[in-house]
Formats: structure tokens, C-alpha cells, sequence
């Protein structure tokens, strides 16, 4: 097999950028590890930003997110129960956030590879990049015992934080940087609607707490929990209680209770690599960085990545140029440390560390406080939120 871009991981860096490709007439192969099924349930990021919704009309894979994708122009902060509006249109000239979930962004990208030509491999297992510092690299894997490989001009690392790709960059040329936060997000999703129409970050003496959704009839809800708790700790009532004491009492007369239907628990954590390309490896979305989920921009990173990178090799295959991909792991990197700055900076202010002391809980207080004030420091977090623009 031979093609021009080999991408590893149909997660939304791969597919998106398979899209781009395709629709550009370069040839790319998705080598996914696990089968369509088992990525299309995982249960993942909910808010698209103005670049994210942008990307989707630009491949045309918008019809659905059009019909059913929640337009929000506000969100909302609470501090120990008290609610404060954000005017995220009105701070940031007109723009917004989509809900749409990640699996339904994954499933369009899925139904439309098919006729445009995006060809996906699923269940490739053992894979291993070869030869990325040549001219031609090779990806092998193997498929039900059988060894199969790939010739290729460029390989595009989109397989996530646990993926080969990272791996494949010598340590001697790598560079990483990371924290780890002391806790974790509890998540579920009830068939009952949301308890506002807008999300609300909650900031509680007890925790954080988020109230989001899918759809008018089906809400995400999220605590703060210990990275020790587990799963059989947090019977539905239980985690129906606590969200209700960490919201406050304005907003837990709305919450509608119902049996939770997903419950999973997700570590916090904020982690670069660098660079995020090595010879003919390029490395997008997760398999290059994390971010803390509070500022919902993990899934934006990676279309922010792949609309980046497709320039590159678009240039490249139609001019011969290689500037585009020279600049590109200093052009996302500086995209990738502002949204890095924002997640950790809202997980900071809405957040229970555990060696919080009252100084540090009040300096917390003044923070939400003085955004609740000033407008300066809403526009701020309002174009941070609803996302940066691509420079
Ligand atoms: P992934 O989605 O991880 O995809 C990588 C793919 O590569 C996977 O399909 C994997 O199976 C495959 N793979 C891995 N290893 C290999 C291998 N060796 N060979 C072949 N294939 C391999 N982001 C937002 O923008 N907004 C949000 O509101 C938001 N909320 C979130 C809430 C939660 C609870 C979580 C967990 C995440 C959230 N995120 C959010 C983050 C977002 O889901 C991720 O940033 C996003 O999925 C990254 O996409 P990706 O394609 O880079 O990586
Ligand atoms: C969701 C997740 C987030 O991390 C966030 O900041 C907002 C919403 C969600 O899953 O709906």
C-alpha cells in the first residue's frame, strides 16, 4: 500500500485532517486501532468554538450540527450557589459556542469518509512508524495476525495522549512539560432536561461542579472528585446531592433527576510536547497536548491543529513549498500555550486544591468576584472561551 499522508488515529484530529486532505485530492489512509463502534461511544468533549463550527461548514459536514447543535451566546459562573451571567456574544463581537456532542461530530465524520473517498483502517494493531528522519516513511501494523505496511511522504500522529506517534520523537529532541492536578471529573448523562438553558461553572466551598448538556432533553453534569474515589462511590442520588449543593440552591430547584445512563471518571491534567513535528512526523491533538477540561478546548485543539497542518501539506503537494511545514509545530504551539493558559487558569479559579487554605479560597473569591465586576476581565475570559482566533 502506498499513499501520501498515513494518519494514525480516527479520533477528531484524524478524521478532521482526512477530511481536509480528501477534500484538497491528496491521498491519506486512517490507521484506527480500535473499530468504528467502540470511538463513536466514547463519551467526550460537548462544546464546539467558533473555529471548530467554522471547520465543519468549510467540509460541508454541518447539516446535522445546524439542526441539532445548541447555539449558546452565554455561559454562566456560580460562586457558592450565587449565578453570574457571561454575554459571550455581546463581549466578543457576535460569537458563540456550538453544544454538539463529540460523538456526533465523530459519527458525521464517519457516514461522509465513505463517498469522499477518506479510507479507514480499523483494528490495526502493533502499529510502528519507521523511518521518519528518510524521505519515505513506512507504517506497519497487523490486522487479525496478518503483517500489512504502508509507504507514505508524511505520517500525521493523531492517536491521543496514550498513542505510538509521541513516542516515535527521540528522546534527546522531545520536550515535555505537564502538570497534574490532585483531582478528577465525575461525569454523567441523565435523559432529563438540562437545568438552564446555558452552562454553568460552578465554584463551591465543596468542589466544582458543571451543569452542561446535549440536547434540550438530555444533561451532562460533572463534580469535582478525589482521584482515589471510584465509580461504586457515587450512587445516582449521591452524585444527584452533591451536584445540587455545589450548584446552589437557585439552580438545584431545576435540576431534574433521572437515572444516569454514563458515569466515568476523568483525571485533570495540562501537558505540552515539543515539537510537534520530527522529520516527516507531524503530531496533532492530544498525542502532542492535554488540557484540563474546564475550558472545553481539547477537541478545538485538535481541529485547530489539523486546519494548521493541512495548510502545510496542501502548500507542499500543489507548490513544492516546504515553509508551511517548517512553521507548522511553531505556529500550533503558540495556539496550543494560550488555550493551555486558559484551562489552567479556569481550573484554578473554579476549583477545591486540596491544600487550600482561607487565603487561598479568598483569593479565589476576589478572582470570580472582580470577573463578575469588571468587564475588561469578562472580555477576556469570554475570547479565550469561545476560542482564539487562528493566526
Ligand atoms: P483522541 O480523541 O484520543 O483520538 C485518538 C485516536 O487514536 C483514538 O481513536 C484511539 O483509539 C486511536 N489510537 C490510539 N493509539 C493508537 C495506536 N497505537 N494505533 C492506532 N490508533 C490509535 N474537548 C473539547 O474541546 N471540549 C469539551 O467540552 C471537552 N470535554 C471533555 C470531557 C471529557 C470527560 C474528556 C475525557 C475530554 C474532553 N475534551 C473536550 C477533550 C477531547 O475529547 C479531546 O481533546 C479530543 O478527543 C482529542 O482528539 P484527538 O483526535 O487528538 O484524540
Ligand atoms: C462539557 C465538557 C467540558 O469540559 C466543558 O468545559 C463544558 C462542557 C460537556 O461535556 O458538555
Amino acid at each position: 500500500m502506498k499513499t501520501d499522508i498515513a494518519i494514525i488515529g480516527a479520533g477528531p484530529a484524524g478524521m478532521l485532517l482526512a477530511h481536509l486532505l480528501a477534500q484538497e485530492g491528496i491521498s491519506a489512509v486512517v490507521l484506527e486501532r480500535r473499530d468504528r463502534a467502540y470511538v463513536e461511544a466514547r463519551v467526550r468533549a460537548g462544546v464546539l468554538e467558533q473555529v471548530t463550527v467554522d471547520l465543519l461548514r468549510r467540509l460541508g459536514l454541518n447539516a446535522r450540527m445546524e439542526r441539532d447543535g445548541l447555539v449558546h451566546g452565554g455561559t454562566n459562573l456560580a460562586l457558592d450557589g450565587e449565578l453570574f451571567h457571561i454575554d459571550l456574544a455581546a463581549l466578543t463581537g457576535g460569537r458563540h459556542v456550538v453544544v454538539y456532542g463529540q460523538q456526533e461530530v465523530m459519527k458525521d465524520l464517519f457516514d461522509a469518509a465513505p463517498a469522499r473517498g477518506v479510507e479507514i483502517v480499523w483494528n490495526a494493531e502493533d502499529v510502528a512508524l519507521h523511518g521518519l528522519d528518510g524521505d519515505e516513511p513506512i507504517v506497519t501494523w497487523t490486522a487479525q495476525g496478518e503483517a500489512k505496511q504502508l509507504a507514505c511522504r508524511f505520517v500525521a500522529g493523531c492517536d491521543g495522549f496514550h498513542g505510538v506517534s509521541r513516542a516515535a520523537i527521540p528522546a534527546t529532541v522531545l520536550r515535555q512539560f505537564e502538570r497534574v492536578y490532585p483531582f478528577g471529573w465525575l461525569g454523567i448523562l441523565a435523559d432529563v432536561p438540562p437545568a438552564d438553558e446555558e452552562l454553568v461553572y460552578a465554584n463551591h466551598e465543596r468542589g466544582f461542579a458543571l451543569a452542561s448538556m446535549r440536547s434540550p432533553t438530555r444533561s451532562r453534569y460533572y463534580v469535582q472528585c478525589g482521584l482515589e474515589e471510584k465509580l461504586e462511590d457515587w450512587p445516582d442520588e449521591r452524585f444527584w446531592d452533591e451536584l445540587c449543593l455545589r450548584l446552589g440552591p437557585q439552580l438545584a430547584g431545576k435540576v431534574t433527576r433521572g437515572a444516569a445512563f454514563e458515569k466515568s471518571i476523568a483525571p485533570l491534567r495540562s501537558f505540552v510536547a515539543e515539537p510537534m513535528r520530527w522529520g516527516r512526523l507531524f503530531l496533532a491533538g492530544d498525542a502532542a497536548h492535554i488540557v484540563p477540561p474546564t475550558g472545553a478546548k481539547g477537541m478545538n485543539l485538535a481541529a485547530s491543529d489539523v486546519t494548521f497542518l493541512a495548510e502545510a501539506l496542501v502548500e507542499f503537494f500543489k507548490s513544492g513549498k516546504a515553509g508551511g511545514i517548517e512553521g507548522y509545530s511553531a505556529r500550533a504551539l503558540a495556539r496550543v500555550w494560550k488555550a493551555e493558559r486558559f484551562s489552567w487558569w479556569f481550573t484554578s479559579v473554579t476549583h477545591r486544591f486540596p491544600e487550600m487554605d482561607g487565603f487561598s479560597r479568598r483569593l479565589q473569591m476576589a478572582e470570580l468576584d472582580y470577573i463578575r465586576q469588571s468587564e475588561a476581565a469578562q472580555r477576556s475570559l469570554a475570547e479565550n472561551y469561545v476560542g482564539l482566533p487562528l493566526l
